[in-house]
């Protein structure tokens, strides 16, 4: 009886162990033959027909191949830049019907807006969203705050730095890319919404472009050219001139005080001034977050940002 059931165990034991599931080359025994066990390649199986060289029976694409909707065409579409790198003024015409962006293109990207944009650039793009609020820990949820589309900055960014800003994210992820999230076409929808809401606010707005703020080259530092660099550059997002504190400190007054920095007390001098445009991150002022972005900025740009702050009494 005891060695019957062992012999039974160690058999049942033995078959188990024999059927793992391993790659047999054999076919199983079938008592039909039917289309199972054919002449036929399978994904993923060795292919024992000699026809690829490789062995291989699922194919890879041949190179270059380009999935359906993946081809980038057209780089003010895809990236909303122009040939020359700059970013575009113009939608793509790849948006248009007829030549005009169609009604329903806002439509979709008002839907599209908010979903993605609200909860930071508010219902109203004005900037103040949920996440601008305070948290239960009274600290802001953002530490940059998001800019209102109806800012004069805004207003004027080319409809290609938008797109850019919505593939890309802005400031090293202060705003992340919602490029995985929201696809091309829905970029250009979401842009063409924003321009219809900033244009209802204020009829000077370009509905179908944007201008880039061109200041001059100048051959010389003045205050008046710092002056147009301070808009074009977008310090005015952060600094204002009034006294008010945005995402960094006012230039009123700011000449000739002293600052409490993360490297000690230091005196607001030209050559302070210089430093805090070029590097930013060399002194942090004290009680304001390490966000002012490193700007491409000339010798003469600097020199004028810095005596048109000078001249901020
Ligand atoms: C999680 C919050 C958040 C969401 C969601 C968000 N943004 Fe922003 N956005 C920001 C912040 C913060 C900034 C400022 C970043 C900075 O200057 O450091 C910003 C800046 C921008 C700018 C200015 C870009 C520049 O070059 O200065 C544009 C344009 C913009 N956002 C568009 C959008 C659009 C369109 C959407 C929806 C698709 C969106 N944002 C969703 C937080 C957000
Ligand atoms: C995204 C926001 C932002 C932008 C844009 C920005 N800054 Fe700032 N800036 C800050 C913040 C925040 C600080 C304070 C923290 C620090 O010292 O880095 C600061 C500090 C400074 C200081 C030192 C101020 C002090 O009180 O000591 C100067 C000068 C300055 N910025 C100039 C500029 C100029 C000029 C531009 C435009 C070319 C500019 N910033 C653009 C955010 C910004």
């Amino acid at each position: 009886m005891r060695a019957h059931s062992l012999m039974l165990i160690s058999t049942l034991v033995g078959a188990l162990a024999g059927c793992r599931g391993q790659e047999s080359k054999v076919p199983p025994i079938h008592l039909i033959l039917n289309m199972d066990t054919q002449e036929k390649g399978k994904a993923y199986r060795e292919d024992t027909s000699d026809v690829f060289a490789d062995g291989r029976v699922m194919r890879a694409p041949v190179p270059g191949t380009v999935a359906i909707g993946q081809l980038g065409e057209s780089d003010r579409l895809e990236a909303g830049l122009e040939d020359d790198g700059q970013v575009t003024l113009k939608f793509p015409d790849e948006v248009k019907v007829g030549g005009a962006l169609p009604a329903t293109l806002a439509a979709r990207g008002q839907l599209r807006y908010n979903i993605y944009c609200t909860p930071c650039h508010g219902s109203d793009l004005d900037g103040k969203g949920v996440m601008t609020q305070t948290g239960y820990d009274s600290n802001p949820r953002l530490i940059i705050p998001p800019p209102s589309f109806h800012s004069t900055r805004l207003k004027n960014m080319p409809v290609g730095q938008i797109y850019v800003a919505i593939k890309n994210g802005v400031n090293g992820g202060n705003m992340p890319s919602y490029a995985a999230q929201i696809p091309l076409m829905d970029r250009w929808a979401i842009i063409a919404y924003v321009r219809q809401q900033q244009k209802a606010k204020d009829a000077t707005v370009e509905p179908e472009g944007g201008k880039i703020m061109v200041v001059a080259a100048a051959d010389v530092a003045s205050v008046d050219h710092g002056s147009q660099l301070y808009e074009a550059k977008g310090c005015a997002a952060c600094h204002t001139l009034d006294g008010n504190r945005l995402v960094g400190p006012s230039f009123k007054g700011l000449f000739g005080k002293m600052e409490n920095t993360t490297e000690g007390e230091t005196m607001v001098d030209m050559a302070y001034l210089h430093e805090s445009i070029r590097e930013p991150a060399a002194k942090i002022v004290m009680g304001y977050p390490p966000a002012m972005p490193k700007l491409p900025l000339t010798d003469i740009e600097v020199d004028s940002l810095a005596m048109f702050i000078e001249s901020q009494k």
